[in-house]
């Protein structure tokens, strides 16, 4: 009868929305064979970057770092370490101690970085950097010295030195004027200069990459550290490649870290096959346009935006919010790498899940809609720490090529928001590494405060041969 039609009619919309909802995460699921292709495509960029000839048109740009070593234990002394490149600004002062009362101890403190400082001009930026300084040095009671100095400073920046950092690009939405092509070191003396009184001078003896920077930490504790990674605002790997193969430097003894910038991997469409509308619609909207197209499909800064790209066009076919699209889902940024981890945390009840979406606005959502938020949740960050894992074992398989062995045991050491605080990117990244390339057993190692340390070892390092060549 008429009743019965009806359960039909319903079953069947009921079934073609799932389908319909089905077929358009699917787009942003990969298969293992896709992740072997970005694994291979990853190890040619490698290649490509460290080769003379091919470096400029290489998108991964495998920037040499002048760290010959990870650390041995035998550093010392008091630094001054700066961190600029994720949500905060921080002064730290670290001392390092060696031999058998090893340890390394903090201080720091962390300024915001207003908006007008990020996207003003170099000046404005660097300005307020030494003005941060200034009150530190005030604040820990130490205004006349001048310690040797560590800038950790997480963007792609050129050196023919340690103490030098050219911004090749700014990332991360970054975007002060006047910086790119600039010595980093250069812009903070000039701002120290500007200073109407000239209380104090900087040492800078070191300019570092987060990823150096966290793998030198690691490699504090365990001398298989040789590989750093980050997954937090942005996400990027540095590790130790043989200088003959570092082309870009002269001399063909040893190893030097290499700063990968792998988050440009895709700029040059390595990535289009496996990209989505919602990859693209994410890129158009950002403050680098077709840039770091690899890290806008892994990092926390982008993964919000992907998740909500997403919602958009469930809620437009009317699959979801019961098709009524609210100006809280039109506004960008509204899902920080926060909601992300909460959201899939197991411990949440969906009643949870239902009330953090209240409290972002999306108040007229269902039982159903907060499945479907949490499985799109879940769909984005699976598909980041999958692509993460497929560039790692790229770069792990590279490290045990250069040395040919058959099998190679070496540790990772990570740092970042989002693999720190995140309830499953972690195992499913390091499943994934398990997964494509088995000849290699990596152990992963969180670091902490890998920046401020890290720089405070590699001044450290560099600052007994320097002391060394001067007696
Ligand atoms: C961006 C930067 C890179 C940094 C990474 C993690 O990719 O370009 O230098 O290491 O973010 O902070």
């Amino acid at each position: 009868g008429k009743g019965a039609a009806m359960v039909t009619a319903v079953a069947y919309r009921l079934a073609t929305q799932h389908a319909e909802r089905q077929r358009i995460l699917d787009a942003l699921r990969l298969s293992r064979e896709q992740l072997l292709e970005v694994k291979r495509r990853m190890g040619e960029e490698i290649n490509r970057g460290l080769a003379k000839e091919s470096h400029d048109q290489a998108t991964v740009k495998m920037l040499p770092t002048y760290v010959r070593s990870t650390p041995d234990g035998t550093e010392h002394g008091d630094f001054l370490a700066l961190d600029l490149g994720g949500t905060n600004f921080r002064v730290l002062l670290v001392r390092v101690r060696g031999g058998k009362r090893r340890s390394v101890e903090m201080h720091n403190k962390i300024y915001a970085i207003p908006q007008e400082a990020m996207q003003g001009t170099g000046e404005e930026l660097f300005d307020h950097i030494v003005h941060c300084i200034a009150d530190f040095l005030e604040y820990m009671g130490m205004k006349g010295a001048s310690l040797p100095l560590g800038f950790t400073f997480s963007f792609p920046c050129h050196q023919n030195k340690l103490d030098q950092g050219i911004l090749l690009k700014w990332t991360k939405g970054f975007k002060a004027t006047g910086c790119e092509g600039e010595d980093v070191v250069s812009l903070l003396k000039d701002a120290i200069h500007r200073r109407e009184v000239r209380e104090f001078d900087l040492d800078v003896v070191a300019v570092v990459n987060d990823t150096v920077g966290t793998m030198m930490t690691c490699g504090y504790e365990d001398p298989l550290c040789e590989v750093g990674l980050i997954v937090g605002t942005g996400t990027n790997a540095c590790y130790m490649e043989e200088m003959q193969n570092v082309e870009l430097v002269e001399g063909d003894e040893g190893r030097m870290c290499v700063n990968m910038e792998w988050g440009a991997f895709g700029d040059h469409g390595e990535l289009d096959d496996f990209s989505t509308e919602f990859d693209r619609a994410v890129d158009d909207c950002a403050t680098n346009p077709g840039k770091q197209r690899y890290e806008k499909m892994i990092s926390g800064m982008y993964l919000g935006e992907i998740v909500r790209n997403v919602l958009l066009e469930f809620t437009a076919k009317g699959l979801l919010f019961r098709g009524k699209l609210s100006e809280r889902l039109k506004t960008r940024g509204i899902f920080e790498t926060k909601f992300l981890s909460q959201i899939e945390s197991d411990r949440l009840a969906l009643r949870q899940v239902r009330s953090i979406l209240q409290h972002l606005g999306l108040t007229s959502s269902t039982c159903d809609d907060s499945i479907l938020v949490k499985e799109v949740c879940s769909v984005v960050a699976r598909r980041a720490a999958q692509l993460c894992g497929a560039g790692l074992a790229a770069v792990v398989d590279k490290i045990r090529q250069n040395r040919n062995l058959s099998k190679l045991k070496i540790t990772v050491g990570v740092d970042g928001t989002l693999y720190k605080l995140h309830p499953h990117f972690s195992s499913i990244m390091h499943e994934t590494v398990r997964d494509l390339a088995p000849q290699c057993e990596v152990t992963f190692l969180q670091s902490e405060d890998g920046s401020g340390k890290g720089a405070a070892l590699i001044t450290a390092v560099a600052c007994r041969i320097r002391d060394a060549g001067q007696r």
